[in-house]
């Protein structure tokens, strides 16, 4: 691990078992699933903790029998990009030796079709692909599984995002990757997704090629029983002093989003010595309006329509009869049916989700929050 962060409650990525809360019973979870060759999907909503339990979980595989490599998609557009991307990860974890490129990276980039070269400005090497056709992409995510297959040390493949493989313009890119997993049983597999509805409906309905392939795992806040400790002990461990009924506040005002607790948290101690009420009041406050501009230019993006419906939801969450005359009424938002329309265009933005209970919600806390203010 890299240098300690100066400030425990980071904000970006896993910065080590010490500042990372609680996570044990998924941990757990995961290790027997991964123990007893069963893959994982792992979902909730964004920003609630899947990337850094990731890592976290790699940590402890890293250090026993298990060699892990960690992909994003949510670029990826199509098979093609993926596998650029896997190849990306495979040739940052293996192909770089003192000398230059492992003999061994060499001969699959050879299979693959893949040319390394270096970025003009920085130097740093780049891979370049010659060819592009559906045939040869199949080809090539067998070329990768078996360099994989063939390492010494058992594989952990995480696939982040993996949501967006069904979006891709090619059909049946699940299908092609459904095919390449069930091609390498001895590697295991995490994905991970941040669109609860979508990641779920990939797994869990019969006519989908994953279908009852890999064992579902929800990512649920972190219980507050759990997180106050772990904050007030960081606090402590400074001199510094933060109270129960203080964590509990930031916590439902985060909706237990991780996120956004390690924000606030991060901002208080930064500022205060013995944290106020009143210090709370002035830190949301700064949060929020340093998102000012980000959030202002939303506005902008989607119709009137959309975008009064979006404030109402803010007001209201969780909403729960989107098309009651009440809630019309009160938001002036005109007919059922037109508000119907914008409701299914904010959930396909993912601007708006709908809970389990069944309640919509703004999906991100910060802008939920923010939303909420105005007029
Ligand atoms: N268990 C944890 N303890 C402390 N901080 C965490 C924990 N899980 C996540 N975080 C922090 O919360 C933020 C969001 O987590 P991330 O893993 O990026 O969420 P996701 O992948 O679900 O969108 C990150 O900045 C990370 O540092
Ligand atoms: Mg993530």
């Amino acid at each position: 691990m890299s240098k300690k962060p100066f400030n425990p409650f980071p904000l970006l990525s896993y910065r080590g078992k010490k500042y990372f809360c609680d996570r044990e019973g998924e941990l757990s979870t995961m290790l027997d699933h991964l123990q007893n060759d069963r893959n994982i999907v792992l979902y909730s909503w964004r920003r609630m903790g899947k990337s850094a339990l990731i890592y976290r979980l790699f940590d402890e595989l890293e250090s026993g029998n298990f060699e892990c490599l960690y992909v994003d998609f949510l670029a990826t557009r199509s098979v093609e990009d993926a596998i650029n991307t896997l190849t990306q990860a495979l040739y940052e974890k293996y192909g770089k030796t003192k000398t230059g490129i492992s003999a061994t990276i060499q001969r699959l980039f050879s299979i693959l079709g893949v040319t390394v070269g270096f970025n003009a400005l920085t130097g740093v090497p780049e891979i370049n692909f010659k060819v592009n056709s559906t045939a040869v992409s199949e080809h090539s995510l067998s070329a990768l599984g078996q360099f994989l297959s063939e390492r010494k040390k058992r594989v952990v493949v995480a696939i982040d995002e993996f949501q967006q493989v069904s979006n891709y313009e090619n059909g049946h890119a699940e299908a092609v990757f459904r095919t390449w997993v069930q091609q390498f049983p001895d590697i295991r597999f995490i994905f991970s997704g941040s669109h609860r509805k979508m990641m779920v409906s990939m797994f869990a309905e019969k006519n989908r090629p994953f279908y009852h392939s890999a064992q579902l795992l929800a990512l649920d806040p972190i219980p507050f029983e759990k997180y106050a400790p772990f904050i007030q002990g960081h606090f402590e461990a400074r001199s510094k002093e933060i109270s129960l009924e203080q964590i509990e506040t930031i916590y439902q005002w985060a909706r237990g989003q991780t996120y956004t607790i390690q924000l606030i948290c991060n901002f208080l101690f930064s500022h205060c010595v013995k944290v106020s009420d009143g210090d709370i009041i002035l830190v949301l406050d700064e949060i929020l309006n340093q998102h000012q501009e980000m959030f202002g230019s939303m506005a902008k993006m989607l119709t009137k329509t959309q975008w009064r419906l979006f404030k109402a939801i803010a007001k209201e969450e969780p909403l729960h009869s989107p098309q009651s005359k009440d809630f019309l009424l009160k938001y002036g938002l005109g007919a059922a049916s037109t508000v119907g329309t914008a409701l299914k265009a904010l959930e396909r933005l993912e601007l708006v989700v709908e809970e389990d209970e069944g309640g919509y919600i703004v999906h991100e806390v910060l802008l939920s929050r923010w939303m909420a203010r105005l007029v």
